[in-house]
C-alpha cells in the first residue's frame, strides 16, 4: 500500500514536470522571436526610422566625442591659423624638449625614418640606395631652413613620394622625432658659439670611449654619395632611366665630423 502511494505521487510529479517544461519551452520560443524582431539598429544596414534611411548616424554637428577635445590644435596639427586665413607652420615645440623626449625621438626616427633618410639624415637610406626616390637630406639649406612644425606636418600627411606616418607615430612621437631631427642637424653644423657657457665640450674620441665605441668612431665617416641603381630604375633596354636626373640631386656631402676642441670653458 505504502509503495503504491509513492508510485502514484511519482507519476504525478513526472507529469507536472513534463507540463512545466513544455510550458517553459513554449515561453522560451516566444521570447526568442520577440528578441529577434526587436527594433534596433544593425551596423551597416538601412533603417526605416530616419529620413535618410541610414542606420549609421553621422556625428552631430559641433559635438566632440569624449576624450577627443583636442584643444591644443598646434600640438595635433602642427599649424596655426595665420593672419590672412592661411595655415602657417611654426618653428616651435608645443612642449619642452627634455633628454627623454630626444631619446624617444631618436628611437622612433631610427625605426621609421632611417630606411629612407638614413641614420644621419642625409636621405640615402638603404631603400633609396636600392632605387627608391631620394629622400630629403635634412642637412641641405632648404631643409635646415624649414620650421620645426614642417617636419611634424610631413610625418602627419606625407610628402610627394613619402608616405605619412600618422598611424605609426602618435602626435607626441612625431614632435619627438622632429626635435631629434633638429639635434641631428645641429650635430653636423653646430659651432662652439652654440654651446651654452659653462658646458664642457668633449672631443669625439673621448665621447666614443665613454660609450664603449671604437676610437675610429670619432674619425670622419665615409657615407654613400650616390645611389646604387637597382633593376627598378632600368628601362626595358636595361639602361638606367632616371640616373642622370637623380644623380644630380644626389651630390650630397655631409660635412665630415671634426673632433671638437678638447674643452671650452
Ligand atoms: C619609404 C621611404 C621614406 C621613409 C621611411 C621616410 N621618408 Fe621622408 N621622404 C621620403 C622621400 C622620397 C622624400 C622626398 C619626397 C618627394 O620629394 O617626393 C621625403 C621627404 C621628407 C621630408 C622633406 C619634405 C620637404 O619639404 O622637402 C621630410 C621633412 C621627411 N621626409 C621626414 C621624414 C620623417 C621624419 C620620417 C620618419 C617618420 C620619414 N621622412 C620617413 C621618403 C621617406
Amino acid at each position: 500500500m505504502q509503495a503504491n502511494r509513492l508510485n502514484k505521487m511519482g507519476r504525478i510529479l513526472v507529469r507536472t514536470a513534463t507540463a512545466a517544461s513544455a510550458a517553459a519551452l513554449l515561453l522560451a520560443v516566444g521570447c526568442r522571436q520577440d528578441m529577434h524582431n526587436q527594433p534596433k539598429l544593425i551596423p551597416q544596414r538601412g533603417s526605416e526610422m530616419f529620413a535618410d534611411h541610414r542606420g549609421a548616424r553621422p556625428q552631430v554637428l559641433n559635438t566632440v566625442a569624449r576624450g577627443q577635445l583636442r584643444e591644443d590644435s598646434y600640438f595635433y596639427t602642427g599649424v596655426v591659423q595665420g593672419a590672412n586665413g592661411y595655415r602657417e607652420e611654426q618653428n616651435l615645440m608645443p612642449f619642452p624638449v627634455t633628454m627623454e623626449v630626444l631619446k624617444r625621438g631618436q628611437e622612433r626616427y631610427n625605426i621609421y625614418c632611417t630606411p629612407c633618410h638614413s641614420r644621419v639624415g642625409n636621405g640615402l637610406g638603404e631603400i633609396v640606395q636600392r632605387g627608391y626616390k631620394p629622400a630629403a637630406n635634412f642637412h641641405d639649406q632648404v631643409h635646415l631652413a624649414q620650421p620645426l612644425s614642417h617636419y611634424f606636418y610631413v610625418m602627419t600627411h606625407g610628402y610627394g613620394a613619402m608616405p605619412d606616418y600618422a598611424a605609426q607615430l602618435t602626435p607626441e612621437d612625431r614632435w619627438a622625432v622632429a626635435a631629434y631631427i633638429r639635434a641631428l642637424q645641429l650635430s653636423q653644423s653646430a659651432t662652439l658659439q652654440d654651446v651654452p657657457t659653462g658646458v664642457q665640450v668633449k672631443s669625439l674620441e673621448e665621447a666614443a670611449v665613454e660609450h664603449d665605441l671604437p676610437k675610429s668612431y670619432a674619425q670622419p665617416w665615409t657615407l654613400p654619395t650616390t645611389a646604387v641603381w637597382g633593376p627598378a630604375l632600368s628601362t626595358k633596354e636595361g639602361t638606367p632611366a632616371m640616373a642622370p636626373a637623380i644623380s644630380g640631386q644626389l651630390k650630397v656631402t655631409i660635412p665630415a665630423s671634426k673632433p671638437a676642441p678638447a674643452a671650452a670653458k
